[in-house]
């Protein structure tokens, strides 16, 4: 399997919890921008060689923000570079304001096949507290409008808010499970370095659920949707079987991606070495260098078979399929197989392992962090 990335980078107004690689400009020339896009584009190709190409998904930053003749350009030129599977996966992340919505169309006819929302909440109080541009109504307009259009979509909600309770956390959940699609990613809300919620908490201003109310909200985020036949497939996102987000189980399989893009990642496979690609953060600083090179490369670096073996661990121990032992280079796991960690954690039935995979339980993927940091920390 091989993915596409592409990153827009730039946002509306900034939200006060956000820490990806996201810019907020008066002006964006959509003409210099889809010309380097594509340009960068080519100049991976020629690294890839020939592969089938498995999904395209353009984030962000707010993707939606782009022209659809810029989105349609994309997919056309990544359809004439590598050979699209005849199941091409192409998403798009999309913020539910009005004027975006307006644009859904215009996505599809350029090639789009999967829309992924930013929905966040759907209580107005919520909304303002998040920063959000969109109104809870607005939401529900533009997943209506997702329906009508895509053939998939799937959108976000954040929880482990401020004075969240299960109870009210039950109710949005079940508003959700009427508007959703064949994907929910419920993702509980983390304070990150740089924000302006981590100023803002760090004064006092508001303040976070405790661990067990934290662990009580995962836990019946887990249960109430496996038993309305959306089962978390991986810690923060839920599918019917067969809604998974394929370009997503890319990284966490360990497959290869290109990434084009302000700040965008790729890991490729060349002449059997796996090499880490990074591009500069900066939008001005990506676009210059494009435009003067061709790409924007600020890394390119191989990945030796100790960082290919956390990498493997790190991204497959999220998915409840778990790691199958054959992708894991062999000393490595050799050396973790036989430190005793595997069975004090299996003790605490945070993981199992068969012949076959390494697992972790419901448990594990709870306290993901601390598992993966005894494993390979
Ligand atoms: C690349 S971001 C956003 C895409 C799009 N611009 C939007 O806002 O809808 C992907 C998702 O990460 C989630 N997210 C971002 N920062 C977060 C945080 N600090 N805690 C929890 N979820 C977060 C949000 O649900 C967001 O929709
Ligand atoms: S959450 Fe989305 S819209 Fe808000 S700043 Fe981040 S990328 Fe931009």
């Amino acid at each position: 399997m091989f993915g596409l990335y592409v990153h827009w980078p730039f946002c509306k107004s900034k939200c006060p919890y956000c820490d990806f690689n996201s810019h907020v400009r008066a002006q964006v020339d959509h003409g210099r921008w889809r010309a380097a896009l594509l340009r960068e584009m080519e100049e991976t190709a020629s690294r890839t060689g020939p592969r089938m190409l498995n999904s395209i998904f353009f984030g962000g930053g707010t993707p939606s923000l782009m022209e659809p003749e810029t989105v349609a350009a994309v997919i056309e030129t990544a359809k004439r570079l590598w050979q699209p599977a005849e199941d091409i996966e192409i998403t798009l992340e999309a913020n539910p304001t009005s004027v975006e919505a307006e644009k859904f169309r215009g996505f599809a006819r350029g090639g789009v096949n999967r829309l992924s929302m930013g929905i966040q909440s759907l209580d107005d109080q919520v909304l303002t507290f998040l920063g959000r541009e969109h109104s809870a109504h607005e939401a529900k307009g533009a997943i209506e409008l997702a329906r009508d259009t895509f053939d998939r979509y799937s959108f976000d909600l954040i929880y482990t808010r401020p004075g969240q309770s299960v109870a009210q956390w039950r109710d949005e959940l079940d508003q959700a499970l009427k508007l959703c699609g064949d994907h929910l990613s419920l993702y509980q809300l983390t304070i990150e370095p740089g924000t302006a919620f981590h100023t803002r908490h760090r004064l006092g201003e508001f303040e976070m659920p405790d661990e067990d109310l934290s662990a009580a909200l995962y836990e019946e985020t887990q249960s109430h949707l496996e038993a309305r036949g959306m089962p978390a497939y991986e810690v923060s996102n839920h599918a019917i079987p067969g809604g998974e987000s394929r370009h997503n189980l890319v990284y966490w399989r360990y497959q290869d991606y290109a990434g084009i893009g302000p700040g965008a990642h790729g890991r490729l496979t060349v002449d059997g070495m796996k090499r880490a690609e990074i591009r500069a953060r900066l939008p001005e600083k990506w676009l210059g260098l494009v435009e003067e090179k061709g790409e924007a490369l600020s890394e390119l670096e191989t990945i030796d078979e100790e960082q290919q073996f956390q990498e493997a661990l790190l991204m497959g121990l999220r998915l409840k399929e778990g790691v199958p032992l054959d992708r894991l280079p062999v000393p490595q796991w050799n050396m973790l197989r036989n430190s005793g960690r595997i069975e004090a954690l299996a003790a605490e039935e945070l993981l199992t392992l068969t012949p076959e995979k390494l697992q972790v339980t419901e448990e594990g993927r709870h306290r993901l962090n601390a598992v993966l940091g005894y494993l390979v920390g």
